[in-house]
């Protein structure tokens, strides 16, 4: 008797319905490949939203894991352990960037972020008390909080979850004259994701990310760059900021930070700015534990080869191209850079939703965002003819 009805509606029984998952009900995973609780195998092309960049359980990971849980997990920051110093060093010359503030979650680091701009609005700005200003973009995800969601323009995101935060000015996503001629003189900040990876994986128009730099640099505003799903090898860079050239004066980085196996975000910038929290300011009991340092040391060593980023940007063409020739053929439009693409199905054909269950039947996993939108993407380990596997049985659903 199959397990997978069984356990689907268990895990609906027993938990708040803030998730519509497919269902398959995942009992173990290698490389880009998960096997489920009766034993059928599935490519994994959504890599826990970029959070298994380097693939389910990558031995040097989990090697790593496995030596720090017979050592140390936890000390809070109450103490300095022997992990801390090596995992913040090698992740702010990573970043290029003088300091690191290792939190637990991406909605922390873009938490994080907001508090310290805002506070370096007041003291190294100047701006007038308690008028700080942030400018963000439409159709952004920085996560979940309830700071983050007052300035989402998702309904589903936002709606009910008032009073909201005031502090956020909304400007069209890719619009760099909006974007100007939104700040004004308490403007602390603009906080983008390079890419928008929920909205369907959005790459803003060419000039886009260098005009904003340009903009902030003239204006005196911190350029807040939330690379928790665009950062760490997915588009075939370190950073998507790499691809126009443009350094932000943060970075927010979560997801595969944690190499798939604990949460781990951190927020990086430069001294002056990072150094205005003090003592007693900010903080996590969890952020910057031995584990996650473990863990995440390995991480930033494995991108520090380049393998994972040179893998996404050649593999990444062949997915693109593999897409590319789908357009027409049931596809809309295709968008995206290196490994990570955004799908638009054509609604006449089915929904977004349904090219996922499709897609699971023939044994590829996706995630579908926006209606007729699916979101691919596979692991940086993912072999070229594991993407052609994957194209074929999206070719295949769309022409049924
Ligand atoms: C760009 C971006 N920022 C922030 C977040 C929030 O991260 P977390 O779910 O770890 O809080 C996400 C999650 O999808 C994201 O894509």
């Amino acid at each position: 008797m199959l397990r997978t009805p069984g356990a689907v509606r268990d895990a609906e029984r027993w938990t708040a319905h803030n998730y519509h998952p497919l269902p398959v009900v995942v009992s173990c995973a290698e490389g880009a490949w998960l096997t489920d609780v009766d034993g059928r195998r599935y490519l994994d092309c959504l890599a826990g939203y970029s959070a298994l960049n380097f693939g389910h359980r990558h031995p040097k990971l989990i090697e790593a894991a496995h030596a720090q849980l017979d050592r140390l997990t936890l000390t809070s920051r109450a103490f300095i352990h022997d992990q801390f110093a090596d995992f913040c060093k090698e992740l702010a010359e990573l970043c290029g960037k003088d300091l690191v503030l290792p939190m637990n979650t991406g909605a922390e680091a873009v938490e994080t972020g907001i508090k310290v701009a805002r506070k370096w609005g007041y003291q190294v700005k100047g701006v007038t008390p308690g008028q700080a200003n942030i400018v963000v973009a439409e159709g952004n995800f920085h996560g979940r909080t309830t700071t983050i969601v007052s300035f989402s323009t998702d309904e589903d995101a936002r709606a009910d979850f008032g009073p909201y935060t005031p502090g956020f000015t909304v400007v069209p996503y890719g619009d760099l004259d909006a974007l100007a001629a939104a700040i004004d003189e308490n403007t602390v900040a603009v906080l983008l994701e390079p890419i928008q990876g929920e909205q369907g994986v959005v790459v803003p128009p060419e000039g886009y990310l260098p005009g904003v730099r340009r903009v902030c640099t003239e204006q005196n505003v911190l350029f807040i760059a939330d690379e928790i799903q665009s950062g760490l090898g997915r588009t075939g860079a370190t950073f998507a900021c790499e691809h126009e050239g443009v350094v932000p004066d943060m970075y927010l980085l979560g997801k595969a930070l944690g190499g798939g196996i604990v949460p781990v975000s951190a927020v990086a910038a430069n001294a002056d700015v990072l150094g205005v929290l003090k003592p007693g300011q900010h903080g996590s009991t969890f952020g910057g534990n031995p584990l996650a340092c473990a863990v995440a040391t390995e991480v930033v060593r494995l991108l520090a080869t380049g393998e994972f980023q040179r893998r996404s940007a050649e593999l990444g063409e062949r997915l693109h191209g593999g897409l590319q020739a789908l357009v027409g053929k049931g596809l809309v439009a295709v968008r995206g850079r290196g490994l990570w693409a955004g799908l638009d199905i054509d609604p006449a054909l089915m929904t977004g939703r349904q090219a996922c269950e499709r897609l699971m039947e023939r044994g590829v996993l996706a995630k579908d965002t926006h209606g007729s939108t699916i979101r691919l993407a596979p692991p940086l380990v993912i072999t070229e003819e594991e993407i052609d596997h994957a194209v074929a049985q999206l070719a295949a659903i769309l022409a049924a």
